[in-house]
């Protein structure tokens, strides 16, 4: 039977520096999904990438002397490092940059343009450099600068071309308050509040001022700015208009693109009317979380205040980190990030779940015990075999159905309820059980419900904490 198609995207990072821990977040996130979805037996896409032109790459590499393309070229190596250190299983990584891409886009700016849908304008507005957006007045924020960064923005005028974005807005207004695409749903009243409801605007979609982009093909004053390109490579990196690849019939729509609230409007907005311009199906949700803050901020690299994700990895290791990320409270709670609640989570979850599995493997050792010669005789167990049994069962049931809505804090509460359940209870009450002298019968229950606790847990949170569980499962599935 051929396998049902699972496509899961993160944002492409600007790869105007090194990575930091705030990348990490959504990349871990997504591939925590992309392992649930393969264990179901999904044939996965998990894409992501780097968003590698614009104004601020360009001068990053005017100051360290190299071509913008040299400049990217090095840190792209970084970020795919740190994926294969954070146990990152993409299947497919995009670069803007890639000439796939760049043909896939110059067709779409065309067609959109051919469309009536983009037109030559003059821009006037308020421009942030470090984000490379232009405000209107209304978006700045209380001191009148940018609402993202909160630095200066400049007052800026250009010949430009625009995204009408009107004739959409009411099927939008519709998939956000509407249908479960926007998820947590809270968010679709201040998106349609603050840029619907006002009538949504036109989008500056090329530029002059900087060389670093795409041409836009029939008026080579221009470069294509940065969304249009950007947002493209969820279906560039799929084949859709070039010959690179063929899978765009199997994969598309995505299942879920998933990103921080930064980027929400984007996403919720502009890609919807782009896709809808182009006639094509929507994708199927947009999964928005929360930031990782540090000293009360988010963590940016324009801002200063980012963790170096590869110091933290050999502070911590890639499972504890992981685990501290799936462990924020709400999607919508910033989570500060520190290396005290990295090893609190990391003792918490990681140590109860280990220190248990070395209480089974030190009896199993002592006793000889084999799993693979037993098997678990319901009616035969006691109580607490039951119980705990039972609560295994709840268990990996609430990890299957947060993981398959993208709750993924929800789904590591219910994970830790359960390993400390069976420390705390199970383990603690049935001590003397794996004391007793020979194999008797309330013995072998005790084995083979802490064995089949171990190991059916382990497997539910593999797609969380890969290295650790494979380890747990490995051992004793292989070796027993
Ligand atoms: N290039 C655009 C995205 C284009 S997607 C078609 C971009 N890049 S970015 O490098 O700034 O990355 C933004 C994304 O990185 C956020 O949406 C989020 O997924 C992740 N994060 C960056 N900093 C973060 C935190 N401090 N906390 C959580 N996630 C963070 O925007």
């Amino acid at each position: 039977m051929e396998k049902k198609p699972f496509y899961i995207t993160t944002p492409i990072y600007y790869p105007s520096g090194n990575p930091h821990i705030g990348h990490c977040y959504t990349t871990v996130a997504c591939d925590s999904i992309a392992r649930y979805r393969r264990m179901q037996g999904y044939d996965v896409m998990f894409l992501t990438g780097t968003d590698e032109h614009g104004l601020k790459i360009e001068q990053k590499a005017a100051e360290k002397g190299v071509t913008p393309k040299e400049y990217v070229d090095e840190v792209v190596k970084t970020f795919k490092k740190l994926w294969s250190y954070m146990n990152i299983s993409y299947d497919r990584y995009i670069r803007t940059t890639d000439d796939y891409h760049i043909e896939t886009v110059q067709k779409i700016f065309k067609a959109l343009y051919d469309k009536g849908y983009i037109y030559k304008g003059e821009y006037k507005g308020k421009y942030c450099t470090p984000c490379e957006s232009f405000w209107t007045e209304s978006q700045l924020d209380e001191n009148g600068c940018c609402p993202e960064c909160h630095r200066e923005v400049t007052e800026a005028k250009e010949e430009a071309y625009f995204f009408k974005m009107s004739p959409f807005a009411e099927r939008i207004e519709k998939l956000l308050t509407e249908t479960d695409y926007l998820q947590p749903k809270t968010r679709a009243t201040e998106l349609v509040n603050n840029f619907i409801k006002p009538g949504l605007e036109d989008l500056c979609v090329s530029r002059t001022t900087f060389k670093w982009g795409i041409p836009v093909t029939f008026d080579d004053k221009h470069v294509v700015y940065v969304w249009i390109d950007a947002l493209s490579n969820y279906i560039s990196a799929l084949g859709f208009w070039n010959e690179q690849y063929n899978d765009f019939d199997k994969f598309w729509p995505a299942d879920v693109h998933m990103v921080a609230k930064d980027i929400m409007r984007f996403h919720a907005i502009i890609w919807p009317a782009m896709l809808m311009a182009l006639d094509l199906p929507l994708p199927k949700h947009l999964a928005v979380h929360g930031w990782i803050t540090f000293n009360g901020q988010k963590m940016s690299k324009s801002k200063g205040n980012a963790v170096d994700p590869f110091d933290a990895l050999e502070t911590y290791g890639a499972d504890a980190i992981r685990w501290y990320f799936y462990t924020a409270s709400a999607p919508w709670i910033p989570k500060k990030f520190s290396g005290k609640l990295v090893l609190e989570g990391q003792r918490k979850f990681m140590g109860t779940l280990w220190n248990t599995y070395a209480f089974f493997v030190l009896y199993a050792n002592i006793d000889n015990f084999d799993a693979t010669k037993y098997s678990l005789e319901y009616d035969k167990l006691a109580v607490m075999d039951k119980w705990i049994l039972s609560k295994l069962n709840s268990a990996v049931a609430g990890v299957d159905e947060c993981l398959s809505n993208y709750k993924i804090p929800e789904a590591a509460k219910y994970l830790q309820e359960f390993v400390d359940d069976l420390s705390n209870w199970y383990v603690r009450r049935s001590r003397e059980r794996f004391w007793a002298k020979g194999m008797e019968q309330d013995k072998i229950n005790a084995y083979m419900t802490l064995y089949t606790a171990l190991v059916t847990i382990s497997k539910a949170a593999a797609p969380m904490i890969p290295f650790m569980t494979e380890d747990i499962y490995r051992n004793l599935v292989c070796s027993i």
